[in-house]
């Protein structure tokens, strides 16, 4: 051990009397020693507020780091070593924490970006000296420099062991069932206020779709409502839609046939987030009910009737493209499985399922995949068929209907007469940002990254 750490130990305790277990009792839950607890700023937090979204994504949060008053933080030639009370010591190498220096000259204060330059910091750097107090650790650096991290940040950002404390996303699966009460938010309430939008928003985080009523029956208010989210998503289909079935894109969407459950776009490398619809006028016939599954439900059925199948879909890549219009011919950059799971928390994050837009399958891993597969896209099919997991509805004027693409699969029965649809795509990245802002604080977020 050091001197500068024995320092540092002693200075700790002597400054900071209540970093123990013992004394973490006497205070509040709220006002941890060292660093704020991300929920805990003056800011209201609506994830609290409404009571509707506890997380919003793969979220790092709620840390309360407190320092361990047992042993002693230290430092070597290469890393600064943290001792937590939890029991857990956090090692953090000096070029790493040079590079993440959070200081207004290394940090943009307004865009938040990057200004260290990282390449011209020395590979084998060394702090001069180490200090922690209330703000948090303090390092020296040869050149003068000072970097001074929060505890509740280093906290966060431990990658050595990673402290994160992962919370599972607060989905509401749903069934047929959901037909009783479905989400559903006022279109004056979402065009009023953001605090409107954040109500939408979350409702549909949660449930991976939400209907909107009261929206006057025209393309413009339906156009304004979509962007009350985000901007449009351009597609070879155009912007905002407005079609009825007279295949002017060739896709059968623009038919009046059955459409089976399916997502959009999965010949997009990031198929679109949300998409809405909203039913303008039928008129001179019937049919042509939408029916909604909530897929992760679904995928959750498979995985516990069907391990094997839900590993098959879930490494099985399917290539996919969308060749109708002779002027183009999309296709993902690589083809991607059905089941997409994050690849650090293997959370289920995304569902690619279009049979129709299956282009051929001949890259195989292993011969017995073949089988393999059609017997996994068998059991997910009948799984998506299945009474309970059906939830169907008949879209009106005036009720427009969002859902989450990257979960929610759709389709219609077929119809007759004249269906005037209009509605749009949102991307996913920016349909999050709106949810991350609305439904965080900005400190939390920003904290986060
Ligand atoms: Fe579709
Ligand atoms: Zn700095």
């Amino acid at each position: 051990m050091t001197t500068a750490s024995r320092f540092i130990a002693r200075m700790l305790k002597n400054s900071t009397p209540s970093i123990g277990r013992h004394s973490l009792k006497l205070l509040p839950r709220v006002s941890s020693i060292y660093g704020t607890r991300f929920n805990s700023t003056s800011q209201p937090d609506p994830d609290r507020e409404t009571g509707i979204l506890k997380t919003y994504q793969v979220t790092k949060a709620d840390a309360r780091p407190v320092v361990s008053e047992h042993h002693e933080i230290s430092f070597d030639d290469k890393k600064v070593l943290i001792p937590w009370e939890e029991g857990k010591t956090s090692y953090y190498q000096h070029l790493w924490l040079r590079d993440h220096c959070q200081c207004p000259a290394c940090r943009h204060p307004e865009t938040k970006q990057r200004l260290v330059n990282t390449f011209d910091i020395p590979r084998n750097i060394k702090p001069a000296g180490v200090e922690g107090s209330e703000a948090g650790l303090k390092l020296t650096w040869k050149d003068g420099h000072e970097s001074v991290f929060p505890w509740d940040w280093l906290h966060l950002h431990s990658y050595a062991p990673r402290l994160e404390r992962y919370l599972s996303p607060q989905f509401h699966l749903w069934g047929s069932e959901i037909e009783n009460n479905p989400p559903e938010v006022n279109y004056e309430e979402v065009m009023a206020s953001n605090d409107g939008v954040a109500l939408w928003v979350a409702k549909i985080y949660k449930y991976g779709f939400c209907y909107v009523s009261g929206v006057p029956v025209t393309p413009q208010a339906t156009k304004s409502l979509i962007e009350r989210i985000a901007f449009i998503r351009e597609t070879h289909y155009g912007g905002f839609w407005d079609f009825t079935a007279d295949l002017e894109k060739k896709d059968m969407a623009y038919t009046n046939l059955a459409l089976g459950v399916h997502t959009d776009t999965t010949y997009f490398t990031d198929p679109a987030g949300l998409q809405m619809f909203h039913l303008l006028e039928h008129s001179d016939g019937s049919g042509g009910q939408s029916i909604l599954v909530d897929g992760f439900r679904a995928a959750k059925i498979l995985r516990e009737e069907d391990p094997q199948a839900y590993k098959t879909l879930s490494n099985v890549r399917i290539p996919a493209h969308a060749s109708g219009n002779p002027d183009s011919s999309i296709q993902p950059f690589a083809p991607f499985p059905v089941l997409n799971h994050h690849p650090s928390n293997g959370e289920l994050v995304q569902i690619r399922w279009n049979n129709d837009d299956r282009a051929t399958m001949d890259r195989w891993d292993d011969l017995e995949d073949v089988e393999k597969f059609y017997d996994a896209a068998r059991a997910w099919n009948d799984i998506l068929r299945r009474q309970g997991t059906e939830y169907w509805e008949q879209l009106r004027p005036g009720r427009a209907l969002i859902f989450d693409n990257w979960r929610v699969l759709h389709g219609r029965s077929a119809f007759s007469g004249k269906r005037r649809l209009c509605g749009g795509y949102v991307n996913m990245d920016d349909y999050k940002s709106r949810l991350r802002t609305l439904c965080s604080t900005r400190e939390r977020l920003l904290k986060s990254l």
